[in-house]
């Protein structure tokens, strides 16, 4: 097949999208009233694609695709090794409960990949290099493919980069921003959730623990302080990035009769214990929205802290 002949004014078609989509983010916001720019831009009706990257058994596609947000849910992608994607693949095609939200399931890669309408699981070693790890993501051999650069797009990566080196998590992270950034794509969001700040004593004591098991944590040698974590965005160019410790997140945004509910089934006692423990993990979050040419103010964004919660 020939090369599309070069388009001089494909970039400046494109500004029509720019313009609408401004619009539309306009309306959104309540600047201004227009019932119908929604239908004239593509996919705008605040559908998500989710990518899980090192899923596990993690079930939170089968939570959201039962819940109220399911219309949300454009895809969902999981990705780990071979050898955990075919367990989660048998799991799913062989049991009745987890197949009926999946709905008709197609297995590949001789039984370590399946595909459905809105679920995808694909196995791949993050660690090597994502054009070739991760080619399936964006392949077009049987249709359109699976990452779609005009869809909002959220990475997961929860407790998974933290057994890769900087350099695997860097070159993972940089491939999805490029891909979307080059192509003009909607908006790219990222959530790490693992441990960190591992120089101190709690922190040496689980680097060795593991050991044990040959388990190491290159990942977060980088990584020492909480104010350390938005970093691994910021240094990719990614445009907004904040973290929190899960001490913080449960002192200052878990409500009160939650956390006493919790406290009773765990029958707590030694909250300086537990806050030892917590301070170590955090939920780093990013947003790249270099491929939209849009800026926005991010330093309010995130969380709601308790007290602002009570007064909304
Ligand atoms: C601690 S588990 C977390 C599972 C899941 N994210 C959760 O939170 O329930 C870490 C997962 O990351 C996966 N993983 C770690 N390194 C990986 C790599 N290089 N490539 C693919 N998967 C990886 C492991 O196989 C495992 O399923």
């Amino acid at each position: 097949m020939l090369p599309p002949p070069h388009d001089n004014n494909a970039p400046i078609r494109l500004t029509d999208n720019d313009a609408a989509l401004a619009k539309l983010s306009a309306v959104r916001q309540k600047y201004l009233t227009d019932q119908f720019i929604q239908h004239f831009v593509p996919r705008s009706n605040n559908q998500l694609l989710i990518v899980s990257l090192g899923a596990g058994s993690d079930t939170r596609f089968w939570k959201l695709a039962t819940s109220s947000q399911k219309d949300c849910l454009s895809a969902y992608v999981e990705i780990d090794f071979p050898e955990i994607t075919m367990k989660k693949a048998m799991s799913i095609k062989k049991n009745k409960t987890l197949n009926d939200v999946v709905g008709d399931v197609q297995l590949g890669r001789g039984g370590s990949a399946l595909s459905s309408p809105l679920y995808h699981l694909l196995p791949a070693d993050l660690r090597l290099d994502p054009s070739v790890a991760l080619g399936s993501l964006i392949s077009t051999e049987n249709g359109p493919s699976l990452l779609d650069p005009s869809l909002p797009t959220l990475l997961i990566f929860e407790c998974v980069l933290v057994y890769m080196s900087p350099q695997e998590s860097n070159r993972l992270l940089e491939w999805f921003q490029a891909y979307f950034s080059s192509q003009n794509g909607a908006a790219l969001g990222a959530i790490v959730y693992e441990m960190f700040g591992l120089g101190d004593s709690f922190g040496r004591v689980m680097v060795s623990n593991l050991k044990t098991r040959q388990v190491s944590l290159p990942g977060a040698e980088p990584y020492p302080t909480l104010e350390s974590l938005p970093s691994r965005f910021l240094n990719l160019k990614f445009t907004a990035a904040l973290a929190l410790t899960l001490k913080d997140i449960r002192r200052n945004y878990i409500d009160a009769e939650e956390l006493a509910r919790i406290s009773k089934l765990e029958m707590l006692d030694e909250v300086e214990e537990l806050e030892l423990v917590l301070e170590h993990y955090a939920i780093t979050w990013s947003l790249s929205l270099s491929g939209t040419g849009l800026k926005a103010p991010w330093g309010d964004w995130g969380l709601k802290r308790k007290q602002q919660q009570q007064y909304d």
